[in-house]
């Protein structure tokens, strides 16, 4: 795992919008995995920024959103496909029949998480997978328990995460019990993984998940084993890593290695 520890989160939005963004120019018919949560609301402005002002382009970009809230539709304002058309797809030039998230309101959730995972197969599953990290190790809506070698899936959601995000809901009983989600498994094939988590509040699960025992209690540690994956943290995320020395020596500042 690459630990690159910023000073704060804007520098770590700066530096994890710069790694997107150069993977695009590099390969710009990447398949983006995107995730959603208010840590990535900084990376899209920043892209979007990107795209008005430096040329950045998500025309030839296919992208497969981790997961959606069961029974809200795509224009519900709480639906992950509104936040994504919010916070990213109504401002960059992605190609709309290219930019997929679970449909949430599919009458047969279960038949619908299976055509979804069918669809990343299909288009060579994803190149690159941004992550944010739930305060209980979740990424994606994958609770602790969840399988680790999980695929597309109905999960019920935790009252931790429940409450985590009740401030996006009118009311904290509006948040859904169920979402659809890609499986821990569908995130390990990705190539590569980028995962952002910034606050003191994260400070234990991030320490979980980089140097904790590899464990589906704590679904983010499943990472462990991926051949390619970078963490983007502020030093506030960084609080309780033993190894936190270590890190900067290699990355000072967030910068590459100098080899
Ligand atoms: C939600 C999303 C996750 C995201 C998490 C963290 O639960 N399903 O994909 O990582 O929120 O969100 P935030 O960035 O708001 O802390």
């Amino acid at each position: 795992m690459k630990v690159l520890i910023l000073p704060d989160a804007g520098a770590a939005t700066e530096r994890a919008a710069g790694l997107i963004a150069e993977r695009l120019r590099d390969r710009p018919e990447t398949v983006l995995g995107l995730a959603t949560g208010g840590t990535m609301e900084a990376v899209y402005a920043r892209l979007i920024r990107d795209h008005r002002g430096a040329g950045l382009s998500f025309a030839g970009v296919t992208s497969f959103n981790l997961d959606e809230y069961v029974g809200l539709a795509p224009d519900h304002p709480c639906s992950y496909w509104h936040y994504m058309r919010h916070h990213l797809f109504d401002h960059v030039d992605i190609d709309p029949g290219r930019a997929h998230l679970p449909r949430g309101d599919a009458p047969d959730p279960e038949a619908e998480a299976a055509r979804y995972e069918a669809a990343i197969r299909e288009a060579g599953d994803i190149g690159l997978q941004l992550l944010g990290l739930g305060l209980n190790g979740h990424i994606g809506f994958n609770e602790p328990t969840s399988s680790l070698n999980s695929v597309t899936r109905i999960k019920t959601l935790t009252r931790s995460t429940r409450d985590a995000n009740a401030r996006f809901f009118a009311r904290p009983e509006d948040v859904p019990r169920l979402a659809i989600t890609m499986g821990i498994g569908t995130i390990a094939r990705a190539s590569e993984v980028l995962l952002l988590a910034y606050g003191a509040a994260k400070a234990q699960v991030v320490a979980a998940m980089i140097e904790g025992p590899l464990t589906a209690a704590c679904p983010a540690s499943a990472l462990q084993l991926h051949r390619k994956v970078t963490v983007v943290i502020d030093r506030a995320a960084a609080g309780a890593l033993r190894l936190r020395d270590y890190y900067e020596l290699v990355h000072p500042d967030g910068r590459e290695a100098e080899i």
